[in-house]
């Protein structure tokens, strides 16, 4: 359906004037149900969705999950649909919809972002989604990628793909610290998105740095030394600064 809209660029836009970088196609019930499962939405959460449609992303967040949210749509005709649902349903005092540009608006204090935009959409939001959304901020995109962001999961629902992102913290560079013993330890890590190589010391001797995993601002690791000798450590940063450091 949403190839066929493609194919015909005179279905993107509802009204004369308004530009729109994707058609409207709506997601439907599984789809929603699955992509807030995903993200694990709940009632502490601000979600926006990027592209609100009709608003039934926003709605059955706020109906189901008691979730606040903001639905972000430059299509005025949608706008006015979106609201009329937000009404009947019972959930004006949980939402708001902003007619406005996704590539402008801000969207900042989002813990959750939802998208059903295009991939190539998606590129281009995507350093804004890295820079301007906090550490730990989920994104979850209904059928379509963010190129070589590789997706923290991903679940396929009648065939449909659901893809989700953990906007991770930037972690890059060399950090120090001392284990519960005192031993000092130093690493100097490489970025990709949330994927995290580099290198280890441990008391000036070059060690082997292994299994890292970067959920938002939290970066697991693993440190070798001689004879297979394993220290389990969890960093925490904060401003994209080491701000503290767990040992198991
Ligand atoms: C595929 S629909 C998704 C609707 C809804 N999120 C859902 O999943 O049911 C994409 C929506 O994005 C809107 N849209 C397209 N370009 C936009 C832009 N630049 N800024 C804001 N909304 C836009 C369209 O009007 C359309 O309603």
């Amino acid at each position: 359906m949403f190839r066929d809209l493609l194919d015909d660029p005179d279905n993107y836009s509802s009204q004369p004037g308004t530009f729109l970088d994707v058609p409207f196609v709506p997601t439907d019930d599984a789809v929603i149900k699955a992509m807030l499962d995903l993200a694990e939405v709940g009632p502490n959460d601000l979600l926006y969705d990027l592209g609100a449609g009709d608003g039934r992303i926003v709605v059955a967040a706020a109906l189901e999950r008691d979730t606040r949210c903001i639905g972000v749509e430059i299509d005025p005709l949608r706008i006015a649909d979106a609201m009329e649902y937000a009404g009947d349903t019972g959930v004006e005092y949980l939402v708001d919809f902003i007619e406005e540009d996704i590539f402008t608006v801000d969207f900042s204090e989002a813990t959750v972002v939802t998208l059903y935009l295009l991939e190539s959409v998606n590129l281009q939001l995507r350093p804004r989604l890295l820079n301007e959304l906090r550490p730990g901020t989920r994104i979850v995109s209904h059928a379509f990628s963010m190129g070589d962001w590789k997706p923290d999961e991903l679940l396929a629902v009648s065939g449909i793909k659901i893809f989700k992102w953990v906007v991770p913290a930037k972690v890059a560079g060399t950090w120090e610290w001392e284990s519960v013993d005192g031993t000092p330890h130093r690493v100097e890590l490489q970025q990709k998105f949330q994927e995290i190589t580099g290198r280890a010391w441990k008391a000036g001797k070059v060690v082997k740095l292994k299994n890292t995993y970067l959920s938002g601002n939290k970066l697991a690791l693993d440190i070798e030394s001689g004879a297979g000798e394993v220290a389990e450590f969890l960093l925490k940063f904060e401003n994209n600064s080491l701000c503290s450091v767990e040992e198991f």
